[in-house]
């Protein structure tokens, strides 16, 4: 056996997973390598750390004894709601506008996911998301980049993170579609950083394929390490952004350039400009969304699993919730907040969250493949929202779910393909609805027809009004994509 085998084989002893080169012996030259390769770039002193503390327990999570909700801006159509010391929603419009012409803003979106509830094969980007024409995410995103350029008459650069398991797919669909029409200098795409995925009953690694250790994206947190670590925070620096638009890859209708939270985000008397979130009011108290919280005047999300039940129940005096604002993957970010957060990058770390997961997996000894029927493997991930609380002061502001919010997380169900397409549809229809065209709707007020407005017609429902061809009314069941 190799020098190099010996040597990580005592590494793996000394840690305790020398189980994974059981079958080493029955691979071909160009496996063990492969297989040595990876494990060598592992650190196991820290892995061990993980498995002790994730992995053979569950961590609880503290919560705070003097947790109260966190305040938020309201929507616009309540600015009387807002607090005394901030200006007009207008005031706050006009800065953002002014920032996004300068040049300060890019989009960013996290796109390393895997992707599993919906299990659509491919990057989750590449899913087909629109109601009538089916246009992939990714499209939804960079045709609205392409409206708000031009609207702005600025370069908005797209920063985007994929994983080592998706990043090659990723950049092959851009390639293929041309860019989507942007520029190719303005699209930076980056891969996320990854861990192992442990065995939930012994923490020990697995293998995805004899000679292939098992691996997960290390979650939407690792994006402000990966930030840094790629280039793109200098790549930013270098164009002159200042802001970032932090969105995830599955929700169609993000209003990605949106300039009143910008403004908000800049300038208002409780935000240090550093990180900023949008929520939208909890349907029902056990709805499954993390809750923008308080403590010790810092703003934080807390998971919806770890909110005490007598907090996720309580009602004000209106019989409104008292911890109502949910979180929804929406934040901006500053470029010099990823600076000060990773300034020492090696020892930045936010805290992880542990998933207990079904993970395929081959046995080292006998080379056999073990589809599991329950959850068997611990994935570890690490959330952008746990950022929040390490800045300064961090506001919040209200947007509507039916403006703001259509995700695409499972295959059926809730979050499914069909409820997004009824939510793009109902967007779609109150728009037209606002330029005096009639849309069918159900009993439930929903719209009954299958409606698709491009960003390229309209980023924004006033932007309808330029339109003289739009029909008067559309009937139950039309299909119209503009
Ligand atoms: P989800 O929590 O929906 O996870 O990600 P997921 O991996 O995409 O899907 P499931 O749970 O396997 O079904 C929310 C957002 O965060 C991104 C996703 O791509 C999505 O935009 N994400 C998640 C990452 O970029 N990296 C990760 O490691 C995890």
């Amino acid at each position: 056996m190799s020098q190099q085998y010996e040597s990580i084989l005592a590494v793996l002893k000394k840690h305790q997973q020398e189980h994974i080169l059981a079958g080493y012996a029955n691979l071909e030259p160009q496996q063990q390598e492969k297989l040595l390769g990876e494990l060598a770039q592992l650190d196991f002193e820290s892995l061990d750390d993980l498995i002790s503390q994730y992995v053979r327990q569950r961590p609880m999570t503290d919560i705070p004894t003097d947790l109260a909700p966190a305040p938020y801006y309201p929507l616009t159509t309540r600015s009387d709601d807002w607090p005394d010391s901030a200006e007009q929603p207008d005031y706050y419009h006009r800065l953002g506008s002014d920032a996004v012409r300068q040049g300060k803003l890019a989009a960013f979106t996290v796109a390393g996911g895997q992707g599993t509830r919906l299990g659509w094969n491919g990057p989750k980007g590449t899913y087909p998301a629109t109601v009538v024409t089916g246009k992939p995410l990714f499209q939804c995103f960079a045709e609205q980049i392409l409206a708000a350029q031009e609207k702005y008459d600025v370069h908005i650069p797209w920063y985007i993170m994929t994983s080592p398991l998706n990043d090659a797919t990723t950049q092959a669909f851009f390639i293929d579609n041309n860019y989507f029409g942007l520029s190719r200098n303005d699209v930076f795409m980056f891969p996320q950083g990854i861990l192992p995925s442990f065995d939930a009953a012994t923490g020990r690694l697995l293998l995805a394929e004899a000679d292939t250790l098992a691996v997960n994206p290390n979650g939407h947190g690792g994006s402000i390490q990966a930030l840094r670590e790629s280039g793109a925070v200098e790549d930013m620096i270098a164009r002159g952004i200042e802001h970032i638009s932090y969105f995830q890859i599955d929700n169609p209708l993000v209003n990605v350039i949106d300039p009143l939270f910008l403004g908000l985000h800049l300038a208002a008397p409780d935000s240090s400009a550093e990180m900023s979130s949008k929520m939208v009011p909890k349907t029902d108290p056990e709805e499954k969304v993390g809750v923008f919280c308080q403590s010790a005047g810092k703003t934080m999300v807390i998971e919806y699993s770890d909110l005490p039940d007598q907090y996720m129940h309580q009602r004000d005096e209106q019989e409104k919730l008292l911890f109502l604002a949910g979180s929804i993957a929406i934040h901006l970010i500053s470029v010099s907040f990823v600076e000060k957060l990773t300034a020492d990058s090696k020892h930045f770390a936010l805290p992880y969250h542990r998933a207990d997961k079904k993970v395929p997996h081959v046995d080292p000894q006998t080379g056999d493949r073990i589809e599991p029927k329950e959850p068997n493997g611990v994935k570890l991930e690490a959330f952008v929202f746990d950022a929040i609380p390490l800045a300064e002061s961090s506001i919040v502001m209200e947007t509507s779910r039916e403006s703001e919010f259509a995700p695409i997380k499972n295959a059926q169900g809730t979050d499914s393909p069909a409820t997004s397409h009824q939510l793009q549809s109902d967007r779609a229809g109150t728009w037209l609805e606002s330029v005096g065209i009639s849309i069918p709707r159900d009993s439930d007020g929903h719209v009954d027809a299958l409606l698709e407005i491009s960003p390229l017609t309209a980023l924004h429902a006033e932007d309808l009004d330029a339109l003289d061809d739009l029909p008067s009314a559309i009937k139950v069941g039309e299909e119209l994509a503009i």
